[in-house]
């Protein structure tokens, strides 16, 4: 039986790089197809073109036996097709039944918005999946990202998909609320709807796929039957070598002197934290999402306000309600969990590296070439790829964009890095050199507070682990004999 839709030797060119080079996909009807591959490996793009948003390319697209041209994704989604992106794209200050009809509102036969048919849909739509305690009326931001996620798969498949593309579904969800998404995919697949995964989880991708293609370098590697492989096989397919990237066990605590030292640190959302960290040290803060670690980190960093306890770096006491500004001079570097809100995507490289150094080159605008000339052994170091510093930031494949927000520290190195979610979204090769940058860090004498809700981030890197749980520290332990089952027991 000829297959749903199929892809013949597509290739697709973007100025100077092949993101494709002749790439053959299909999908079954009722099938979940994971795609896996490093950062810039093509999924993305080979998706995009499959979701009718990229219309130029070479090669064949054949829906249901015939060859097609799709002109847009609104096209692609006429006849049947629907992507969820990489980066959520809800409205939060909307309703949650908005959000579920966004783009496409009904209307009563008088042409009026038909406000309680929509909420009605949204509700049944919702308690099919288990989601009844769910207000439709509620703004969408209320809820949780993994709920977020559900809407918006939801939003697709009410807009009448049948096959659904998922990038990178699960990057930003706690374990909780993966397991509900995962149930949903298995409602959807019990359904009869198609559905493309693209994950970095490769356990999550044994569970849930069909079948599994790894891309490598814009080539098709192999498409395989998940039970004919494991995840060390596609590990090794990915990579295109056995993995030799493992991490050297962490060390202990170091003698160093204590850089940061959080004291009965108190907020809204977190209460009497005690936290240091040691020259040459890294820490794991971990916690589920809502665990309050992130804006444990973000206080730290001055954007998130404290009510009472005490901050110091090196010895100096910070003001209360500091700035981000005097956070940065006294020596903090922070990296938000969400790159968008950390990075200038629309500008090129060599600006991201150098616009929080500017004030400290003496003078507002220097000339680009001064900039370029400063930025350019940053990213070097941190083996940014491609390469070409004028390339704008949102260009860059997720692991890529990292290294970046790590760049835009190194001109003017701080005392303590705090980076949250380093690695999110990231492929093994791509994490495994991020967190290879973050040790040497500490290896020079930095503190590093690595701040992560994925428990392999956390284990790979620390040498102490704190665990944060709705709002307190529960435990702070060595990074030795310990695994994935305890850190989550712990939580
Ligand atoms: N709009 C664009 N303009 C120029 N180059 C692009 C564009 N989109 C992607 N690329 C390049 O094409 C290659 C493939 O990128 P793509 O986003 O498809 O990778 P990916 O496999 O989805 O990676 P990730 O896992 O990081 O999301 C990369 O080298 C990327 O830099
Ligand atoms: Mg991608």
């Amino acid at each position: 039986m000829a297959p749903l839709l199929e892809l013949r030797a597509i290739s697709k060119r973007f100025a100077n790089i092949q993101a494709l080079d002749s790439v053959n996909f299909d999908l079954r009807e009722g099938e979940t197809h994971a795609l896996v591959g490093e950062n810039g490996a093509g999924k993305s793009t080979l998706m995009k073109i499959l979701a009718g948003i990229y219309n130029e390319y070479e090669g064949e697209y054949r829906l249901n036996d015939q060859r097609v041209q799709l002109t847009s994704p609104r096209d692609a989604l006429s006849r049947g097709i629907g992507m969820i992106h990489q980066e959520l794209s809800v409205m939060p200050e909307l309703s949650v039944a908005e959000n579920m009809f966004l783009g496409r509102q009904l209307t009563t036969s008088f042409g009026a918005v038909d406000w309680r048919r929509m909420n009605q849909m949204a509700q049944e739509e919702l308690a099919k999946i288990g989601f009844e305690h769910i207000d439709v009326r509620a703004p969408l931001g209320n809820y949780s990202l993994g709920t977020q996620q559900v809407v918006e798969v939801l939003r697709v498949i009410v807009s009448g998909a049948r096959i659904l593309i998922m990038d990178e579904p699960t990057s930003a969800l706690s374990p909780a609320e993966i397991e509900r998404l995962i149930q949903l995919m298995d409602t959807l697949r019990k359904g009869n709807r198609s559905i493309i995964y693209i994950s970095h989880f490769l356990e999550e991708v044994m569970r849930v796929a069909d079948r599994v293609t790894v891309l490598r370098d814009g080539r098709k590697v192999d498409t395989l039957d998940v039970k004919q492989t494991s995840v060390n096989n596609l590990i090794g397919l990915i990579l295109g070598h056995e993995i030799n990237a493992t991490l050297p066990a962490p060390t202990g605590r170091p003698d160093g002197d204590t850089l940061l030292d959080i004291h009965n640190l108190t907020a809204d959302v977190f209460r009497e934290v005690n936290l240091s960290v040691h020259k040459g040290e890294v820490v794991g803060l971990y916690g589920a999402i809502g665990a309050g670690h992130f804006d444990l980190a973000r206080a730290v960093y001055g954007l998130y306000r404290f009510d009472s306890g005490d901050i110091r770096l090196d010895g100096q006491l910070f003001p209360r309600g500091h700035s981000a500004r005097y956070a940065i001079e006294q020596g903090i570097a922070y990296a938000s969990e969400s790159r968008r809100m950390s990075l200038f995507m629309d500008e090129a490289i060599y600006r991201n590296v150098m616009t929080p150094h500017l004030p400290r080159l003496g003078f507002l605008s220097p000339s680009a070439a001064t900039e370029l000339r400063a930025a350019q052994p940053h990213i070097a170091i941190t083996g940014v790829h491609p390469p070409d510093p004028y390339n704008p930031v949102g260009q860059l494949s997720g692991g890529n964009q990292q290294k970046v927000a790590i760049a835009r520290w190194l001109p003017y190195p701080p005392k303590v890095f705090i980076m949250c979610e380093p690695t999110r979204g990231m492929d093994v090769g791509a994490k495994s050199e991020v967190l290879g940058l973050l040790r040497n860090f500490r290896n020079e004498g930095y503190g590093v507070l690595v701040v992560s809700s994925e428990p392999e981030t956390i284990l790979a890197v620390s040498d102490r682990i704190v665990v944060m749980s709705r709002g307190r520290v529960v435990t702070e332990l060595a990074n030795q004999n310990l695994n994935k089952d305890v850190l989550l027991r712990l939580l």
